[in-house]
């Protein structure tokens, strides 16, 4: 069975891209067959791998447009050893948002593009733009689970709650089948109260569906994605990585 785990949150820079690469990256080193979705016209995440989204002939953009093109068509093979693929994004995937206005299935073209691909994976990793648009909604439908990152800084919830309310509507009216993995709290500084206090305040609302596992805030981050890497790949014994790693198993192991 295929876990299809989407990455959510419509703030911006709060871990998204850097939870599905790291994750990614982690659920690989475990043996797991991996196919990482950019969803984001930003395209940071195709970009991590050392792929031009400007110069991208096939790519989501023409699974989004065209009804019956399987997955597998616009696959690139990524990162060590095989068996793991990202479907990379290109720049127009931002007009693809305004193609669809009207098309039918519209929120429902990455579900039918992965119903369709025969490749075999494990896990597929969604990752989304800062925006409840069509493009997030289609990562909605086309996954079984979300992973809501939380950067733990100050208004962080504001944004949690409408995004849980916009998970329950797709839940209730397009896809039975979502559940709330977890949310994962990043950027965390440990020596600050208000990030202490912003963790608690996200369990007391959402209780266990929070992660013990929280990752902290590290220029390490930043640093790597240069190197075309994952920190999880590049330091996989930094605190960081070890974070990933734990959320892997988690994952993994339930
Ligand atoms: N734990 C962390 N500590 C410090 N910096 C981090 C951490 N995680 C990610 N970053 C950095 O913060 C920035 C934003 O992260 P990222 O791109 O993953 O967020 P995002 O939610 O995908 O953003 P967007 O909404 O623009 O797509 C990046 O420069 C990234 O390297
Ligand atoms: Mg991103």
């Amino acid at each position: 069975m295929t876990r299809r785990i989407v990455v959510a949150n419509q703030k911006g820079g709060v871990g998204k891209t850097t939870t599905v690469a790291n994750l990614g990256a982690a659920l690989h080193k475990m043996g797991k067959r991996v196919l990482l979705i950019d969803m984001d016209p930003q395209a940071a995440l195709t970009a991590t791998y050392g792929i031009d989204p400007y110069n991208l002939p096939r790519s989501m953009y023409s699974v989004l447009i065209n009804e019956n093109t399987s997955i597998a068509r616009v696959l690139k093979p990524v990162g060590k050893g095989g068996e793991m693929a990202i479907a990379p994004a290109s720049i127009d995937l931002a007009a693809a948002e305004v193609q669809l206005v009207n098309a039918s299935n519209r929120a429902h073209r990455l579900k039918l593009g992965l119903d369709r691909n025969r490749i075999p994976f494990d896990f597929v990793l969604i990752d989304t733009p800062p925006s409840l648009g069509l493009l997030t909604l289609n990562g909605l439908v086309g996954a079984t689970e979300v992973l809501v990152p939380v950067q733990t800084h100050f208004l962080a919830m504001r944004g949690v709650r409408g995004l849980m309310e916009t998970v329950w509507r797709v839940k209730k009216k397009l896809n039975p089948e979502l559940q709330l993995l977890g949310m994962l709290p990043t950027m965390y500084a440990e020596n600050s109260q208000h990030a202490k206090e912003v963790v608690q305040e996200l369990r007391s609302v959402f209780g266990k569906k929070v992660f013990d596992i929280m990752v902290h805030n590290s220029m390490k981050f930043a640093e790597v994605p240069v190197a075309r890497q994952t920190l999880v790949d590049y330091a996989p014994d930094h605190d960081g990585a070890l974070a990933y790693r734990k959320l892997a198993e988690e994952i993994v192991n339930g």
